[in-house]
């Protein structure tokens, strides 16, 4: 059941950036790829080329789960995408009150996908321990957890290490906008990959061209595919894509007859 929850205890790390890049990462790989934004600020879609005035959403069906499969849109990248769309508070608070009320919600509105092995869903989360998180969790997602090289997102590490954010399962972390130049990144850089090295899976350099790309409303792989950031991004759509295979492979059920003799 892959699924990849982008999340972070901070804002403005590169949540929405990471998701969107990687997602295009992994449909060049060979992935189908549907990405959720669970973000209120909807700026997912401003990597996907959606129309700013175009207000069209599944939380607007959050009564109805079953339909958010039909709501998604294809992106010129091959990527889906299921926008959040513009919606009321009271809209907001009803998606939210589900998230938190039923366990299988979001299972019911992504059952369908996630019964494809050779697809992946990806999901951009607003920053904090949010109802989104605790509904990814219960539908078995993995965790990516990302920060910058910088002194505060390292003060949040112990947090994360002690089961805050993302309870006792630890996520996956990745490090954004690394700057080897600077000696303070490179301090963190170094303390982190020593502290966690099985959960750190990636080191992103900071790459004007991956915020350029934003602006061109396309990921980095079609603005600058020779970019030190399209490398990173795309070395860590393949940790990740190896990582979801092999779960794949350990989760998938062996014949009755064999398993009784393991
Ligand atoms: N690797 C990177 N190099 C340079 N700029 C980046 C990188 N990753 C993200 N950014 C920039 O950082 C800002 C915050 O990114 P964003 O993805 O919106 O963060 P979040 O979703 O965590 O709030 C954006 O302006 C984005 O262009
Ligand atoms: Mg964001």
């Amino acid at each position: 059941m892959p699924v990849l929850a982008f999340s972070s205890p901070k804002g403005g790390v590169g949540k929405t950036t990471l998701t969107a890049n990687v997602a295009v990462a992994l449909h060049q790989l060979g992935w189908g790829v549907l990405v959720i934004d669970f973000d209120v600020q909807n700026s997912l879609r401003l990597h996907f080329g959606m129309a700013l005035d175009d207000e069209r959403g599944y939380v607007a069906f959050a009564d109805e789960p079953e339909e958010w499969p039909n709501l998604a849109m294809p992106t010129n990248s091959g990527v889906f995408f299921l926008p959040y769309g513009q919606v009321t508070e009271e809209q907001r608070l009803r998606f939210e009150r589900h998230l938190t009320d039923e366990p299988d919600y979001l299972m019911r509105g992504l059952g369908s996908i996630l019964e494809r092995p050779d697809w992946v869903v990806l999901a951009d989360l607003p920053p904090g321990p949010v109802p989104a998180l605790r509904g990814l969790d219960r539908i078995g997602a993995t965790h990516v957890a990302v920060l910058l090289a910088d002194a505060t997102s390292l003060s949040l590490l112990p947090l994360i290490e002690r089961g805050h954010f993302y309870g006792a399962r630890r996520p996956l972390v990745v490090l954004n906008q690394v700057d080897p130049r600077r000696q303070l990144s490179r301090s963190v850089t170094d303390f982190v990959s020593g502290r966690i090295p099985d959960h750190l899976i990636g080191e992103i350099y900071r790459d004007e061209a991956v915020a350029e790309a934003i602006g061109w409303q396309r990921s980095v792989f079609e603005q600058a595919p020779a970019s030190v950031g399209a490398r990173d991004i795309k070395h860590l759509a393949e940790v990740l894509s190896s990582r979801l295979k092999q779960e794949a492979r350990n989760s998938a059920p062996l014949p009755p007859a064999i398993e009784a003799h393991r």
